[in-house]
């Protein structure tokens, strides 16, 4: 791997987002949050906000040559080839709520590639980790998707989000699913979803379309887990669909082409 810029270490950047997620937990908890609608089923509140500036400062710290892409604060381009890409709070709507499957999200890219992701649960004191070619891990644990192959034994987990294709892709996934007899579940956060998958608790994830926020970290969990992930471009802003499946159901993920909304699909690669 291309040795790292700056002081950037993953015990570093652990340590960063940790204490974002501590920040996260103590709005949370507070009683009182700011929440401000972006769009429709889309909000944002003081907390996100918060916890991406305190992203944005410590990461920089660590190398002033990387670029930063947040959710809330867009970009915010160095020179190079490298950036962060930061959702400060994926699960907002979860948030808000007070339903816990929320994560603070941080992935590490170099011309487009994911070369370290960190994910914390901040309310189960549950970080997933990985750099490339290193493995991915569950508090230093190491992490193997399942082995599951029957699809009547399986279930992927999907996102769903009201930018695009709202209406006839989604219903062609979950016909594709039903059809095979696999089950699915919506966990409202696309990382703490690819953490699952890492994790052998779900045999793949399926949103037709992600922010690179969303998905920096989580793809290279689960592809560090052993899943096959359909090629995202995680530098572009403009995010695209997210394919991610265990090798024993690779099989039965075939989306059909004219669900995708901005890309065609894609052979997976190993
Ligand atoms: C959203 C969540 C959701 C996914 C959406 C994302 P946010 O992120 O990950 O599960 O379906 O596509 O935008 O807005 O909570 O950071
Ligand atoms: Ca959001
Ligand atoms: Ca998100
Ligand atoms: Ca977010």
């Amino acid at each position: 791997m291309t040795p790292l810029p700056g002081t950037i270490t993953l015990d570093a950047v652990s340590a960063i987002v940790r204490d974002a997620g501590a920040i996260a937990l103590r709005f949370r908890n507070s009683g009182t949050l700011e929440i401000r609608d972006k769009g429709v089923q889309d909000r944002v509140t003081e907390a996100d906000t918060t916890v991406e500036s305190y992203l944005r400062r410590h990461l920089s710290a660590l190398c002033p040559d990387v670029g930063f892409l947040g959710e809330e604060g867009g970009l915010s381009e160095a020179d190079g080839d490298w950036l962060w890409v930061v959702d400060p709070i994926d699960g907002t709507d979860n948030f808000v709520r007070g339903i816990d499957h929320w994560s603070v999200s941080v992935g590490l890219v170099h011309q487009g590639q994911p070369v370290m992701g960190v994910i914390s649960l901040p309310w189960q004191e549950t970080q997933f980790t990985a750099v490339a070619g290193q493995g991915a891990f569950r508090n230093g644990t190491p992490l193997r998707v399942s082995g599951v192959t029957d699809p009547q034994r399986a279930a992927i987990a999907i996102g769903i989000s009201r930018r695009i294709c709202f209406q006839t892709g989604y219903l062609d996934v979950l016909k594709a699913l039903y059809d095979q007899g696999i089950e699915h579940r919506r966990f409202g956060s696309a990382a703490y979803s690819l953490c699952q998958v890492a994790e052998g608790i779900v045999e793949g994830y399926v949103e037709l379309h992600l922010n690179p926020w969303d998905a920096a970290a989580g793809v290279l969990i689960a592809a560090e887990a052993g899943a096959h992930v359909h090629p995202i471009t995680l530098s572009d802003p403009a995010g695209g669909p997210v394919f991610v499946v265990t090798p024993g159901l690779r099989h039965c993920l075939s989306i059909p082409s004219h669900s995708l909304p901005v890309a065609q699909s894609a052979p997976m690669r190993p």
